[in-house]
């Protein structure tokens, strides 16, 4: 079986963290968003991966290269602009045709992993399988309304939703998908969608079956789901502490701490949390439960919690950050003798401050 690996679209709803780079290469965890997908794919058992180069793909080649660490061999296949996941299938035809094929939106992130959809495909020797899982806000995603155990219809971000059952992002196939993505019609939004293209499937009678998503799943499109995905993934922390305390520092639950890393004078570190190579924090710095700070930071003096600090950041305040996500290179200071004293912003398009 080969894998298809969505990277491309805009990531609009990601803005202004996707203006200088591709959302899937935004960390959860200190780790791209689309290592998480490659991972799954390859624990699978999946050896050849083409992964879909959107209009901004700057540094995806970069990190990934020939996919050898991962233990695949990676394609890239080129979508200039996003007409809809249906559309990255037909343009990978050639790559994927004649054997079955696991599609995996690279935005997503799977707490089991995709080995049950491959398990089902092979089970009930279906021609499609699709993942659900019950939600709180399905108008947000492909909805599929079922009734005693069979699919009646999918429905792309419906406003009334008929169930709360959202399609998950990964899907397996046979050839079959190619006939039904060729004769779907792009939707209002100008895409061609792949709740219409499984929807043919099932007008054309293909088997078409249901895995009941386990464990958590999340879509990471919008910042907050940023942020929970970084809470849901630092859950399962495995603590290391490669870098060096010095005096007075207290460190509690599970935290990861990078080579390079010194912790100053009389900071505290609750887990979950992880820190990354060569950063300097404190002294005086609280580092609460669920963020992530990446490589090179420099924090002095602020308490941070629940938040994602990129690379190469410094923040030197007695104030308390909170659910935040700041990119890399950013700097967040307070001065004492600053007059006229208040708030002073230099701040990107779109950015979003809440003080
Ligand atoms: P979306 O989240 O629907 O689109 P997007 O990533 O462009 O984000 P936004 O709506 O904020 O602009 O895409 C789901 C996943 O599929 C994501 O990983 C990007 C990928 N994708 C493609 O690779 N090609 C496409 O044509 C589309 C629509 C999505």
């Amino acid at each position: 079986m080969r894998g298809l690996l969505l990277a491309g679209g805009h990531g609009t709803r990601l803005r202004p963290l996707t203006f200088t780079g591709n959302k899937h290469l935004l960390p959860v965890a200190n780790k791209p968003i689309l290592f998480y997908g490659l991972e799954n794919l390859a624990r699978a058992g999946i050896e050849e991966v083409g992964i879909i180069l959107g209009p901004i793909k700057e540094g995806i080649v970069e990190a990934v290269g020939d996919g050898a660490k991962f233990g695949l061999k990676v394609t890239y296949i080129h979508q200039p602009e996003p007409l809809g996941i249906a559309h990255a299938i037909m343009i990978s035809e050639e790559f994927l045709r004649g054997e079955p094929f696991v599609v995996y939106l690279g935005d997503n992130l799977l707490k089991n992993g995709i080995e049950s959809f491959i398990k089902l495909f092979e089970e009930k020797q279906s021609d499609a399988v699709i993942g659900v899982t019950p939600t709180k806000e399905p108008q947000r995603f492909g909805v599929v309304e079922m009734e005693n155990g069979k699919i009646v219809r999918l429905v792309e971000k419906p406003k009334q939703p008929k169930s709360n059952l959202a399609l998950v992002g990964v899907y397996v196939f046979n050839d079959s998908i190619f006939e039904a993505c060729k004769k779907i019609k792009p939707s209002w939004r100008g895409e061609l969608e792949i709740t219409d293209a499984i929807q043919t499937l099932i007008n054309m009678n293909k088997k078409v079956d249901v895995n009941f998503v386990e464990g958590w799943w999340k879509d990471t499109g919008k910042p907050e789901d940023l942020l929970e995905a970084n809470q849901l993934v630092l859950q399962e922390l495995e603590p290391y502490n490669k870098g060096s305390l010095e005096d007075g520092v207290i460190i509690t639950g599970n935290v990861v701490i990078e080579e390079g890393t010194v912790i100053h004078r009389d900071s505290t570190i609750r887990g979950p949390a992880i820190i990354g190579r060569n950063c300097e924090i404190g002294p005086n710095v609280y580092i609460g439960p669920y963020t992530s700070i990446g490589d090179g930071t420099k924090i002095v003096g602020a308490e941070i919690e629940n938040s994602i600090i990129m690379n190469n950041v410094f923040i030197e305040c007695n104030r308390r950050i909170v659910d935040s996500i700041i990119g890399n290179y950013s700097t967040i200071i307070e001065y004492e003798k600053n007059r006229p004293k208040g708030f002073k912003f230099i701040l990107g398009e779109r950015t979003f401050a809440s003080i």
